[in-house]
């Protein structure tokens, strides 16, 4: 999608629908005010109203409802010029201009992100589709002050492509993006600036990861410890901020195996690391001004010959030792060496890991919000904060003391699951043993990594992205300059 600022009387070039954004109950003139009244249109928050050929330049216009005026904000902005895309793209015109009800250049690029975001799609794989089903709108002009707008578009459209990269990855069949393959594609973001070092089976052995590797061994796949390191501080030795992520990139349960039905959702059991791969993306993309860690657990959960079993007991790097109790709570294993790893080499000023973690999170908090699990009120209330602005909906839940001890284990020093009750809970208190006191947040995003079907106009059906505009806002606004 090409983006552009253009003024409000810029001439408009044929095969252009204009977007009006308008308020609720907001009063149309002429002709519009006839197609207003022939219809439902309130100009209440999603609400869109076609009008074909009418008075004055534009082959169509689309009003689009923005609600109440006083509540007319970034994100607003980003929905409705959003909702203007969705309701045009395939209408065979090739332009969109959007204007928005109010000249502000910040909300004019929050405009275009809004477009950027809605644009998105993984069709690589469909060879069928004819061009009457392919979306139309390759271009959008936002009207707004050209050069204020444009500057504050630059770090935005570094994060649409960001979200783009983190989104593709997660839509990727588990054929094609294997540990290996997923390494290869983040090796890749060199040519940004970033540094990007892959830890093989072998390396991983010599640093005593057992946790990790019992979870990939029986996979055919190599399993991977990505480390991408993006030093944009002043100060090259200054502390870095980090991020984990766990890259399941399949998820057959292993010998605990899962039910055949919805297994194929599996394949998204990488979205945390995803996501910060897309963060790590979109800091180096803007040259944010911080010293920034990402770590990726990669592997695939498999059952085969050589598979890890209930009833193993695997030592991690941490020298504690874990008996495994149900082979599909694997995340939390490859995240106790990554989690590990992470604090022993960076000492980092604090870790959020990102994973797809457990089901139990979508039971506690359905589809839109995902669960956050921390050890410091700060960081928390920094990631609460960035979630707000962002809108990527996160909500705190607790880390109750009393519940740690449902992984005890009678035979070694903790076990991998904790029972039904609470299990998104358990889960984080495991991975809390491996956390060492620093300020340590987990996001589990089991919830929120991918949607079906769609429900905010940013947000296709399939692979969000989520995470990376809510870290990517929490480094810019806290641990920056
Ligand atoms: N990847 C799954 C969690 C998951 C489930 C993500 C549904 C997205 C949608 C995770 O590895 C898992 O299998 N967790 C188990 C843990 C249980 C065995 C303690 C779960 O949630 O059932
Ligand atoms: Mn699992
Ligand atoms: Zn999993």
């Amino acid at each position: 999608m090409e983006i552009e600022f253009v003024a409000a009387d810029a001439p408009l070039a044929p095969k252009t629908a204009v977007a009006r954004v308008v308020f609720e109950g907001q009063a149309q003139e002429g002709a519009l005010a006839r197609a207003v009244s022939a219809s439902r249109f309130t100009g209440a928050k999603g609400q869109t109203l076609d009008v074909l050929a009418p008075d004055g330049g534009a082959e169509r216009l689309v009003l689009v409802g923005a609600g109440k005026a006083e509540a007319f904000d970034a994100l607003a902005a980003e929905h409705a010029a959003a909702a203007a895309y969705a309701a045009v793209k395939t209408s065979g015109l090739t332009t969109l201009r959007v204007e928005l009800p109010n000249a502000d250049a910040d909300l004019a690029a929050r405009a275009a992100l809004g477009v950027r975001l809605a644009s998105y799609r993984f069709d690589k794989y469909r060879t069928k589709e004819t061009a009457d089903k392919k979306p139309s709108v390759t271009k959008a002009q936002i009207v707004g002050q050209t050069d204020a707008a444009l500057t504050a578009f630059a770090p935005l459209a570094a994060l649409a492509d960001a979200v783009a990269f983190t989104r593709d990855l997660v839509s990727e069949p588990a054929n094609v993006l294997y540990p290996a393959e997923f390494a290869r594609r983040v090796k890749e973001l060199e040519r940004l600036g970033l540094e990007v070092e892959i830890l093989g089976e072998p390396e991983m052995m010599k640093l005593g990861m057992g946790s990790l590797l019992g979870v990939g061994q029986g996979s055919i796949r190599e399993s991977q410890l990505v480390v991408i390191r993006w030093n944009g501080a002043d100060d090259k030795n200054a502390q870095p901020v980090a991020f984990i992520g766990k890259g399941v990139c399949f998820d057959t349960g292993g010998i605990s195996i899962k039910p055949a039905d919805g297994m194929e959702d599996m394949k998204w059991d990488m979205g945390g690391a995803g996501a910060v791969a897309g963060l790590m993306h979109v800091l180096a993309g803007r040259k944010a001004k911080v010293n920034a860690v990402g770590i990726l657990g990669l592997v695939e959960n498999m059952p085969d010959g050589n598979a890890y079993r209930p009833g193993d007991v695997l030592t991690s790097m941490s020298g504690q030792t874990i008996e495994v109790i149900n082979t599909d709570a694997e995340g939390r294993l490859v995240l106790a060496d990554a989690v590990w790893y992470c604090q022993d080499r960076f000492k980092p000023k604090f870790m959020v890991d990102l994973a797809t973690l457990t089901g139990a999170i979508i039971i506690s908090l359905g589809n839109e919000y995902a669960g956050l699990f921390s050890n410091n009120d700060e960081l928390a209330a920094n990631l609460l904060a960035a979630s707000e602005t962002e809108g990527e909906p996160l909500w705190r839940m607790p880390l109750p003391a009393q519940y740690d001890k449902n992984i005890d284990s009678v035979i070694a020093d903790m076990k991998n699951t904790g029972g039904r009750p609470g299990g998104s809970i358990t889960a984080a208190l495991f991975i809390k043993r491996f956390v060492n006191d620093v300020p340590w947040a987990h996001l589990d995003i089991a919830s929120t990594a991918w949607k079906k079907p769609s429900t905010v106009p940013t947000i296709p059906e399939g692979a969000t992205g989520y995470g990376v505009r809510l870290l990517n806002r929490m480094v810019q606004e806290k641990y920056e300059g």
